[in-house]
């Protein structure tokens, strides 16, 4: 017995991270799972990889900037499997450059991947889990969404724009649809590898009581207790996943 036998769950950014690690550990736990992202060749990977394991999964090349994207993953769903259980928006990008050095169109690029995309999918999958009267939806957030110590100027902005997205879900989604958020802090992953690698966050390794970054299924796991009834009466809450960085 899984703990969502029979749930359908769309993962944003599942091409990699922590992403494809959570739809791993959903497909393990019984979703039919759909795989996102712009990368067509990971996407199949992720999508072998569960079937070989035994769990059912599709994917659906989507670009998250683009809305007409984001409405064909929500009908790919529907044609394939009838129903939206579970949503966890993750799919994200990250700007290095701080304000001086950012362009606008830049700005706008991050803002409508990390934030744009977590509205619009979640527009058009919640009317779906309104009416079948139940449904979870998980944002990513990030530390970066508590300080803008953790990241430059629109990543920061767009980690605390999605942290106010959440409680506003929370609170207008209910009482049908909980919505929680998650805030990673380093997690190795790609997005890790771009900013410098593990050699990069070896001072946050430190600040850490634990000592360690985190790995993808860490995250997947917390996303597992959101999305279950484990978490049935949890809603507009905000999980730092961090080894404990600010503590
Ligand atoms: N790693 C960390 O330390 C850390 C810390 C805090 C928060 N986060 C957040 O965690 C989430 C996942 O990141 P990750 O660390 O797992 O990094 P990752 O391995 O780089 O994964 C990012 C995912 O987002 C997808 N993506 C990016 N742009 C997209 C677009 N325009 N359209 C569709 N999909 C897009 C990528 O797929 P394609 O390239 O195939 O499109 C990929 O699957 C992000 O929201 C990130 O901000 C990460």
């Amino acid at each position: 017995m899984g703990r969502l036998d029979g749930k359908v769950a769309i993962v944003t950014g599942s091409t990699s991270g922590m992403g494809r690690d959570t739809a791993y550990v959903f497909a393990e736990e019984g979703a039919k799972v759909v795989v996102v992202g712009r990368r067509e060749n990971r996407a199949k990977e992720v999508v072998e990889t569960i079937k070989e394991n035994g769990g059912e999964a599709i994917y659906v090349v989507a670009d998250m900037s683009k809305p007409e994207d984001i409405q064909n993953v929500v009908d790919k769903t529907m044609e394939a499997f009838g129903t939206i259980d579970i949503l966890f928006n993750n799919a994200g990008v990250v700007s290095f450059k701080n304000i001086l050095d950012l362009d606008y169109d830049e700005y706008q690029n991050v803002m409508k991947i990390n934030v744009d995309a977590y509205f619009l999918m979640t527009k058009a999958v919640a009317p779906i889990m309104k009416e079948k009267g139940s449904g979870a939806i998980i944002n990513t957030g990030s530390v970066a969404g508590t300080a803008a110590k953790w990241g430059p100027c629109v990543y920061a902005t767009s980690k605390h724009a999605v942290n106010g997205l959440t409680k506003a879900m929370a609170r207008e989604l209910g009482p049908e649809i909980r919505v929680n958020g998650i805030l990673p802090g380093a997690i190795q992953t790609e997005m890790l590898d771009s900013a410098g690698g593990a050699d990069a966050m070896e001072p946050m390794k430190q600040m850490s009581p634990l000592k360690k970054l985190g790995v993808g299924r860490e995250i997947g796991t917390v996303a597992l207790f959101f999305a279950s009834d484990d978490s049935s009466f949890i809603t507009g809450q905000l999980l730092r996943v961090d080894g404990g960085v600010d503590c």
